[in-house]
């Protein structure tokens, strides 16, 4: 049966030093979820605390889920299926290949299925779990990227992290969330933990019509939230995982200035959507603003110009 997990990480919250910033008189810290270990880094641990919760509930021996062959949360997912000793299956997008997280999967021990493009395309209509439930009945099925209200709930701790760790940093308090979304799940966990204190950014790593807001809304609204605090911005520049030289400069150029590593997906779009906000001036001077850095560097192995 899968184990009682309960290994709740702390991520430190350290100042952010760049030019643009100090310009503007607005102040950063970053909350360094990448760094929470070499393996289950970022936001995905987060995410997974509270599906690995209810699999152990339920008498589960493991965990099934979706993602594509650069995947964040099945390589997380994988790595704590391999650190706690839980089986674990990832349905992939797509025609078999190998790329470097799909090799560390397979290292990791996840059971791995290729489904094809029109095969993923499926996973939103309500038979698709029906054959992978027949075939694994003993695995608990976890949504694409960990989401949903289980995946929200497990981010909620990160604003007690946060504000535990203010005073280090001289900060009395901050005024806003700043991070990437990919479904809004993180975003989503963070509103729910200010109880609409403070506003959350998401600078959405993909476009518009992935319906980040709908997602958001869906978990607000199961988690019974009436009251919400939050803007999504489009950070995608043009479709996701669309990188171009203007990003790779930015990331180049941060790395090298504040000495956080940065990927191209999320973290680099999010941090330059931040840059452009404060520069028209969306962000006021004297402001303290949190960005949760959400890992994703194992995914730019996939990226050999980043
Ligand atoms: C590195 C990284 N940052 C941010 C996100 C977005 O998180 P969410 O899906 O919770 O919005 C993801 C995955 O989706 C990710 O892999």
């Amino acid at each position: 049966m899968l184990p009682f997990i309960n290994w709740r990480p702390r991520a430190l919250l350290q100042s952010l030093h760049l030019d643009w910033l100090q310009r503007a008189g607005v102040e950063v810290a970053v909350l360094r979820l990448d760094q929470i270990d070499p393996l289950i880094s970022g936001n995905k641990w987060f995410k997974l605390c509270e599906h690995l919760l209810a699999a152990h509930a339920a008498g589960a021996e493991g965990l099934i889920s979706l993602g594509g062959a650069h995947s964040n949360h099945l390589h997380a997912l994988a790595a704590a299926g391999k650190r706690f000793g839980f089986a674990t299956v990832g349905l992939l997008r797509g025609h078999p290949q190998q790329t470097p997280t799909t090799r560390d999967l397979e290292r990791y021990g996840m059971q791995v299925h290729w489904l094809g493009f029109a095969g993923y395309r499926a996973r939103h209509t309500p038979e698709f779990w029906t054959p992978w439930q027949a075939q694994y009945p003993t695995l608990h099925n976890v949504p694409e990227g960990g989401g949903g209200l289980a995946g929200a709930l497990g981010c909620v701790p990160l604003v007690a992290q946060v504000r535990e760790q203010l005073s280090a940093l001289g900060w009395k308090d901050y005024d806003a969330w700043w991070l990437a979304a990919g479904t809004g799940t993180t975003l989503a966990g963070l509103v729910l933990g200010e109880a609409c204190e403070r506003t959350v950014y998401g600078a959405m790593a993909v476009p518009d019509d992935h319906g980040v807001a709908p997602q958001v809304e869906a978990i607000l609204q199961a988690a019974g939230c009436i009251r919400r605090n939050f803007e999504l911005i489009d950070a995608s520049r043009g479709g996701f995982a669309k990188v171009d030289e203007a990003l790779l400069g930015f990331i180049q150029h941060s790395e090298a200035a504040s000495g956080v590593p940065l990927e191209p997906l999320y973290t680099g779009k999010a941090l330059m959507a931040l840059k452009h906000a404060v520069e028209q001036g969306h962000i006021s001077r004297g402001r303290r603003v949190v960005f949760v850095h959400t890992g994703g560097l194992q995914g730019r192995r996939g990226f050999a110009q980043a």
